[in-house]
C-alpha cells in the first residue's frame, strides 16, 4: 500500500535529520583529529557512518512504499569544542532530539493505522536506546576522570576499540 503524503513528508524530514546527524558527527570527528585523541575521532567517524546508514534505511523504505525522496539542505555543523566531554554532550543531545522525532513519527504511523511503518520504526526505537546509552556511558566516565590525561587516554583507547 502506498504511504500517505503526511508520512512521506515526515520521513523525508527524518532523512534530513539523519543526514544532519551524519554531518554533525563528522564535524566532531574532524575536531577530534585536531586533538591527541585518535580513538575518539575514530568513534565519531564510526557513528557518523551509522547515521548515514540510518538515512539510507529511511530512503529505501520510503521508495519501497511508493513515496518520493526529496532531499533538503543541511545546516553547517559546530566545528569547535572546549573539551572531550562537551563533544559527547553535544552527541547525546542530538540523539535525544532524534529519539523524540522517531516518537513523533511512530505516533503518526499509529494514528494512520500504518502497521508497516510502525513495524519498520521498531528497529529505530531500539537503536535509539543503544545510541543514547553509549553516549551517556562515555559522558559518565569522562565526568569521573575530569582532566586527567592518563585516564583520558585510557578512555580514548576504549573508544578506539568500538566496532
Ligand atoms: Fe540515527
Ligand atoms: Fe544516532
Amino acid at each position: 500500500m502506498k504511504i500517505s503524503s503526511t508520512l512521506e513528508k515526515t520521513i523525508n524530514e527524518q532523512i534530513n535529520h539523519e543526514l544532519q546527524s551524519h554531518y554533525d558527527y563528522l564535524a566532531i570527528a574532524a575536531w577530534f583529529e585536531t586533538t591527541p585523541y585518535a580513538g575518539f575521532a575514530s568513534w565519531m567517524q564510526k557513528q557518523s557512518a551509522e547515521e548515514q546508514e540510518h538515512a539510507m534505511k529511511f530512503f529505501n523504505y520510503l521508495n519501497d512504499r511508493g513515496g518520493t525522496v526529496v532531499l533538503s539542505a543541511l545546516v553547517k555543523p559546530k566545528a569547535k569544542y572546549k573539551s572531550v566531554v562537551e563533544a559527547f554532550k553535544h552527541a547525546l543531545a542530538q540523539e535525544q532530539k532524534i529519539t523524540k522525532l522517531i516518537h513523533k513519527l511512530y505516533a503518526q504511523a499509529e494514528k494512520e493505522l500504518d502497521y508497516e511503518t510502525r513495524h519498520f520504526l521498531s528497529w529505530f526505537l531500539q537503536e535509539q536506546v543503544e545510541e543514547e546509552k553509549s553516549a551517556q556511558d562515555m559522558i559518565d566516565r569522562l565526568e569521573l576522570v575530569g582532566d586527567s590525561p592518563h585516564a583520558l587516554l585510557r578512555l580514548d583507547a576504549i573508544a578506539a576499540a568500538r566496532e
